[in-house]
């Protein structure tokens, strides 16, 4: 491709939207404009992998001089001490949410639970006078989604969801090119997102692999590509239809154990995993089984599986945007190809997170292609920045600790942007129940609107 393509362009992430304005968003802007040298006093509910990592040590060590955390929760009380260490602070400790609430009395509280626990804390948290950061997805169904928009209109308080993923630079890069209008009017959209055999399988082993859990892939994780296609299309999705088979994980197995460590099956099963050569993750889970049973090496054949393995949908959006989307998660790499058409030309990337094919070259940079009809196509390089998914984690992380930080792009979301990700999901996993399309507006009070409010 490199060869054949004469113009070759080099932009960096930091060039400035078509319109020009300067963005601040009135949530996260909320949340953290009031620094006046006093730190914001944090609680976490939910001590696992993401809170001790993203939302946890790495924040004492980069944001320590805006934050402070004051307590921290979670039902398992081996891993809420592990993770208290790991975090590397010696506030309190609670497996009583409202206890910890009411003695702490913490200003924000950060929701990194099960997804299916979400709505519980996010609108206690609220009813109880904090602030909310929440992981995505906001939640998993549409009764809890309602429950969580009410909430936020009755108590005055804020939802932030963190959606990493518009983060990117070349994610930031898309968002900006479609704003200024390079391919005229977005008319459909192509986006195919492969999980590979390590990754992909790693859902199928943890609490991921239950609807009732994470409310099956369709939420858990393709809300993050859904939250995706809503920001760069600019409007909100109206009526899904959509297909999902569970076909090769779960009951498809030909060989099952109950975890990778205990298996009769490790010499033979391509899927084994050895959780034991992590040691973070044997002190945060392994040693913690005792209390609550989990295991995060689980057989990605136990027979419960009750989440889809492949999924297609077809979304329709406000603004008559038509979307092509599917989700694989047996792939051998990882990665996504993404095509914007439209009324003045096409927008694509294909982008390989793993596994790059033999001798192609190491890469600093992702590249974008901009064809103008009746053009010649352009690469766009845009440089990877550093830091957890694709730079993006960092980026976030200062939108919400540094007081001050613009939101030029609209990357910040409230509970309406968390809200329209998973109703997409929520939708596409009740066509594939139904069989029949699901419209957005039939789900909660929130009504689809032509440009994203
Ligand atoms: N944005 C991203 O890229 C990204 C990446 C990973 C995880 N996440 C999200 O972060 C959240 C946590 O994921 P994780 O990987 O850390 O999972 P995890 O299993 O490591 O941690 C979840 C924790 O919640 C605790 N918990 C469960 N139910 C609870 C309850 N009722 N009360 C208190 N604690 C409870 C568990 O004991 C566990 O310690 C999920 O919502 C997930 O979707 C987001």
């Amino acid at each position: 491709m490199e060869n054949k393509f004469s113009r070759r362009k080099f932009i960096g992430t930091a060039g400035t939207v078509a319109a020009g304005t300067l963005l601040v968003n009135p949530i996260l802007a909320e949340t953290v404009a009031s620094f006046n040298g006093t730190k914001k006093r944090f609680a976490i509910v939910g001590t696992g992998h993401r809170a001790t990592g993203m939302w946890g040590k790495d924040v004492v060590k980069e944001y320590s001089d805006y934050v402070e955390f004051v307590g921290l929760c979670d039902i398992n009380k081996g891993r809420l001490e592990t993770a208290k260490k790991m975090i590397g602070i010696s506030c309190p400790t609670f497996t009583n949410f409202e206890e910890m609430m009411k003695t702490v009395k913490p200003d924000v509280l950060i929701v990194t639970t099960v997804d299916a626990t979400h709505n519980e804390f996010i609108v206690k948290g609220m009813e109880m006078g904090a602030d909310i950061i929440t992981e995505k997805p906001m939640t998993i169904d549409e009764e809890k989604c309602q429950q969580i928009i009410d909430a936020e209109k009755r108590t005055g308080k804020k939802v932030t969801v963190t959606f990493n993923y518009r983060y990117s630079p070349h994610r930031a890069k898309i968002w900006e090119l479609l704003r200024a209008g390079a391919i005229g009017k977005i008319t459909s959209v192509d986006f195919h997102w492969y999980l590979d055999v390590h990754h992909g399988a790693d859902y199928f082993r943890r609490w991921h692999r239950l609807r009732e859990k994470g409310g099956s892939l369709w939420v858990h994780k393709a809300s993050h590509h859904f939250d995706l296609l809503n920001w760069w299309i600019d409007s909100d999705p109206s009526e899904v239809f959509a297909f999902g088979s569970l076909e090769h994980y779960g009951k498809n197995g030909k060989q099952r154990g109950v975890n990778c460590r205990t298996c009769d099956h490790k010499s033979t099963c391509k899927f084994y995993w050895d959780m034991t050569k992590s040691k973070r993750l044997m002190e945060l889970y392994a040693d913690n089984e005792q209390y609550d049973g989990y295991h995060r090496d689980g057989c990605v054949f136990r027979e419960d599986v009750n989440i889809f393995d492949k999924m297609a949908a077809s979304i329709k959006y406000a603004n008559g945007v038509q979307v092509s989307y599917s989700l694989t998660t047996y792939s051998p790499y990882e990665g996504y190809r993404v095509a914007f058409n439209g009324t003045e030309g096409r927008l694509e990337t294909w982008i390989k997170e793993s596994n790059p094919p033999a001798g192609e070259e190491k890469k600093n940079y992702d590249e974008l292609m901009l064809t103008k009809n009746f053009g010649k196509p352009e690469i766009i390089q845009v440089p990877y920045a550093q830091s957890g998914h694709g730079g993006g984690d960092k980026l976030l992380k200062d939108r919400i600790f540094v007081p001050g930080t613009a939101d030029n792009l609209r990357q910040a979301a409230g509970t309406r942007d968390g809200s329209l990700s998973c109703l997409v999901g929520i939708a596409a996993r009740k066509s594939c129940d139904s069989g029949k399309p699901v419209m957005i507006s039939d789900l909660t009070t929130l009504k689809p609107q032509v440009q994203k409010a």
